[in-house]
């Protein structure tokens, strides 16, 4: 029987065999998708081993995403450019890795708002780590002009404009609020608002009324942060589709069937996130 699994460390709160399970019993394929817990420093030899383990692809979460990006003998351009893989298959006996966290959060965005514009527009992150990066790039990859950024460390943003170029600009309280007028989207990419960080304390008043505000964290579902700008009448975009969006790919690169995000597959996550929640 065919697996597959996620790696990380720790690995209990994954919610990727709940995905991936569902979609194996839906689409009627005999295999199974396994969490499992990779030490940092087994992570090279589990993933060079991969094409002669018991596994045809896996996953890969938090700690192990750049060192997996390092282990895998080939990783596409999109990996490349994020330095970090999240997704390992076997093509001809080679170990391949690609990331799906941008085009996860670009399917997320179409699927709950099919006619948003994105070419030529402005959009304003928040955070210079690994998810805004990924986001950043596949903004860009859509056809958005400019991204502010707004960081707590200067120096990652500096990073991101060599990175990426002349689109990329700083955000600083002086400029704040004239980006936030003319921008078409802005994310939060920290963990910021998740259970038990701290929130995210950021004026968004003079966001015009069709400016879309998404956030990538999904526990809770609607961070404050969300909450603020739906209360203002901002459309907005919670972190759990992107989380359900980027498992399509690896799904489809191991089994051969390009999965549906469903209704229903977005309530049984987010019942077991709400359950969690109540612990
Ligand atoms: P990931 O790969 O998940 O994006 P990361 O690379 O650690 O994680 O990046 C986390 C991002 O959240 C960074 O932009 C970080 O800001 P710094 O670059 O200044 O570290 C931001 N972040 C996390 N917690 C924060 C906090 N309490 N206040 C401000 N920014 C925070």
């Amino acid at each position: 029987m065919k697996k597959a699994c996620v790696i990380g460390w720790p690995i209990a709160h994954s919610r990727s065999p709940l995905i991936h399970n569902y979609w194996l019993k839906r689409y009627g394929i005999d295999a199974v998708y396994e969490k499992k817990a990779v030490e940092p420093k087994n992570v090279a030899l589990f993933i060079a081993n991969l094409a002669a383990s018991e596994f045809i692809g896996c996953n890969v979460t938090i700690p192990h995403k750049e060192a997996a990006f390092q282990a895998v003998s080939k990783a596409d351009e999109i990996a490349g450019r994020l330095g970090a893989v999240n997704t390992v298959y076997i093509k001809d006996g080679v170990v391949c890795g690609t990331n799906t966290d941008g085009e996860g959060f670009i399917a997320s965005l179409r699927h709950a708002y099919p006619a948003f514009e994105l070419k030529n527009k402005t959009a304003v992150i928040v955070g210079a780590g690994g998810a805004a990066k990924a986001i950043i790039g596949a903004l860009l990859d859509e056809g958005v002009a400019k991204i502010g950024i707004i960081n707590r460390t200067r120096e990652r943003i500096h990073e991101l404009q060599t990175q990426f170029g002349s689109g990329i600009y700083e955000i600083s309280e002086t400029n704040s609020n004239d980006t936030l007028k003319s921008c078409a989207l802005l994310v939060n990419t920290t963990s910021m608002g998740m259970e038990g960080q701290p929130p995210l304390e950021l004026e968004i008043q003079s966001l015009g009324p069709y400016a879309l505000v998404a956030d990538i964290v999904y526990t809770p579902l609607e961070t404050a942060f969300l909450k603020k700008a739906k209360r203002q009448g901002n459309p907005v975009l919670d972190g759990l589709g992107m989380l359900l969006h980027q498992a399509v790919r690896g799904f489809e690169l191991w089994f051969g069937v390009k999965p549906e995000v469903t209704a229903e597959l977005h309530a049984l996550i987010a019942g077991d996130v709400q359950k969690a929640n109540k612990q």
